[in-house]
């Protein structure tokens, strides 16, 4: 039998957590459940010295069903000020005080994890500036993508390669609705409501379905893949709540089908970065992404074509990607490295395109008279504008009205906009019901 002090002593790497929601607890029953496999593996434990949040009841329940979680605090200024962990794990989402205090834990010499996209997506420079002279790492892979390994593989895994884009699916919640709107024919309001009822819409939904979310984690991919940062608000952005049943069915009929699609692409002129509803073909692997799933396509001039698919949302496949990177940052730790693996990517200075500058195709779906001479003068206010007509079908009448859906061949974002202006002037158009931007082949 060893005495005590013959026993290997195994060593610790204390962990403090800000947030005990859903991600939160998600972790802190991972470093429970798994702290053998850690130990086994690694030869270090994880330890949960300290957690917070505004709700004692959170704490109480995870410790009720026998899960370790350290000291409790309301406070989590206090947590970070007081706590001897070696880590601290910000999942408190939004802006602030989330950003004050992951500067704070730096300061004091923490290495940081989050799942906050908010905070990298706009003040990723700061926050990274401060890790590199604290000495300290930050890591972030939850921020995007939820359970999906995307940041990390994106930053060192295919760092041998030069990305022309990035295409993504990475809102569940607006996945979700365009599915049921696909699959079960439901209007917006009534696949909004069922998203609500299975409790993966929030009670506000607007950061989902106005595109807010995506808007994020998009500024987040563009700035790693082509080395050059991109900010959240200057990301253009629209959301799906103007997207119709019937917009659905006559992308289907032409072939498409109409997620939001977070897509960034570099050019030589600099980088575009958008978050909008487009068409993609029915035979592009983006397109069989359904539910709330979330997935990130990639085309790399060394790797080729990727496709990352997975959960990009819940409590345990987040918590994943976030013990991921607290054995990132504690393997560091240990190694006597800390913030060597905290180099912010983005060295280039590249320059952020307008919207109007983006070239593709189009659909439009529009109301006009049904009468002769009408789709003459809507082609006219096309030719006008310099955009091309690929295809034109008319699809039900109502009455004195039809629907009719357009096709263009490629163009820009600003002869397409000029084109709608014209068109939305003539007597015989009622109105414009939607425009959609269509990725296909030579963009995706
Ligand atoms: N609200 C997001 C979604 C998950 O619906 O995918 C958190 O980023």
């Amino acid at each position: 039998m060893k005495l005590p002090e013959e026993m290997e002593t195994v060593k610790k790497i204390g962990v403090a957590i800000i947030g005990l929601g859903t991600v939160g607890s998600g972790v802190v029953k991972i470093i429970n459940e798994k702290g053998e496999k850690i130990k086994k593996r690694y030869g270090f434990q994880l330890e949960i010295l300290d957690c917070s949040d505004l709700e004692r009841k959170r704490f109480e329940d995870l410790k009720e069903s026998g899960y370790e979680c350290g000291c409790f605090y309301t406070d989590a200024y206090k947590m970070v000020e007081n706590t001897k962990a070696d880590i601290v794990v910000e999942l408190i989402g939004g802006f602030e005080p989330a950003k004050s205090l992951i500067l704070k834990a730096i300061e004091n010499g923490k290495s940081v994890v989050t799942a906050n996209k908010e905070v990298v997506s706009r003040s990723g420079e700061e926050i990274f500036d401060l890790a590199l002279e604290k000495g300290v790492d930050f890591f972030f892979e939850a921020a995007v993508g939820g359970g999906i390994p995307i940041i990390r593989p994106l930053k060192e895994m295919l760092v041998a390669n030069k990305f022309s884009y990035v295409a993504g699916i990475v809102n569940g919640t607006t996945n979700y609705i365009l599915t049921r709107m696909s699959k079960e024919g439901l209007d917006f309001n009534s696949a909004l409501l069922k998203a609500q009822e299975l409790g993966y819409a929030e009670p506000d939904p607007r950061a989902d379905i106005e595109g807010d979310d995506a808007q994020a984690k998009i500024a987040i991919l563009s700035s790693i893949a082509f080395n050059s940062r991109v900010l959240k608000d200057d990301v253009y952005k629209e959301g799906i709540t103007k997207i119709t049943e019937k917009d659905i069915k006559y992308a289907y009929e032409l072939g498409y089908c109409i997620k939001l699609i977070a897509y960034a692409r570099q050019e030589n002129e600099g980088i575009h970065a958008f978050v909008r509803p487009a068409l993609i073909p029915m035979n592009h692997p983006l397109a069989a992404v359904d539910d709330v799933y979330n997935a990130i396509y990639l085309s790399g001039d060394n790797c080729g074509e990727l496709m990352f698919f997975g959960e990009g949302a819940g409590s345990l496949a987040a918590g994943s990607s976030v013990v991921a990177d607290i054995l990132q940052a504690s393997f560091a730790i240990l190694k006597g490295c800390k913030g060597q693996e905290t180099k912010c990517s983005c060295f280039e200075k590249v320059k952020l395109l307008p919207m109007d500058a983006f070239s593709s195709k189009y659909y439009l779906n529009l109301k006009a008279a049904d009468q002769p001479g009408v789709l003459a003068k809507i082609a006219g206010c096309f030719g006008e504008a310099g955009v091309s007509i690929a295809s034109v079908i008319q699809k039900e009448s109502h009455g004195e009205t039809a629907n009719i859906i357009f096709m263009t061949h490629k163009t820009t974002e600003m002869r397409m906009r000029h084109a709608i202006e014209l068109i939305k002037s003539l007597e015989v158009v009622e109105s414009i019901e939607n425009s959609l931007v269509v990725l296909d082949e030579e963009v995706l």
